[in-house]
């Protein structure tokens, strides 16, 4: 079998958070990090986001906007908050969903448009040591 798919860069650690504003305090006098970008709602997927921009990568911060959100279950279970995914760069995301599910693993749903504004999908914990691991197509432009 040839595998010519493969994962690319890490984009991002998603976190998931009981308060982005606190979250966010938490980076900038924790850590230092100044260059977080403003929060902005993305209701058709339950939450609101924003990035902690870093030299080499960023930190997803991921706020549940209501009870139906699935970030609201993570933060049941982990009401200070935890780290919830892995993001690495696809070339082509409907390549990685073919690649992907033939070669077993479980993709979660359809591509979807993501924080960044290109598609993205989810890949099942089961398959990677217990990592929700989303894969999100290279924003073209980069790299
Ligand atoms: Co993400």
């Amino acid at each position: 079998m040839t595998q010519t798919f493969q994962i690319g860069p890490l984009n991002h650690v998603g976190v998931a958070v009981p308060d982005l504003s606190a979250a966010i305090e938490t980076y900038r006098e924790l850590y230092g990090a100044t260059d977080i970008t403003t929060p902005f709602d993305m209701p058709e997927q339950g939450v609101k986001v924003c990035f902690v921009n870093l030299p080499n990568s960023q930190i997803e911060l991921i706020e549940p906007l209501n009870s139906d959100s699935p970030i609201h279950n993570f933060i049941q279970k982990n009401p200070r908050g935890g780290q919830h995914h892995v993001c690495f760069e696809v070339a082509d995301i409907h390549e990685a969903v073919r690649e992907m599910s033939a070669r077993g693993a479980t993709v979660l749903g359809e591509p979807r448009i993501g924080a960044h504004g290109t598609p993205i999908i989810f890949v099942h914990p089961k398959n990677s040591n217990g990592v929700l691991i989303e894969l999100m197509e290279t924003p073209k432009g980069n790299h």
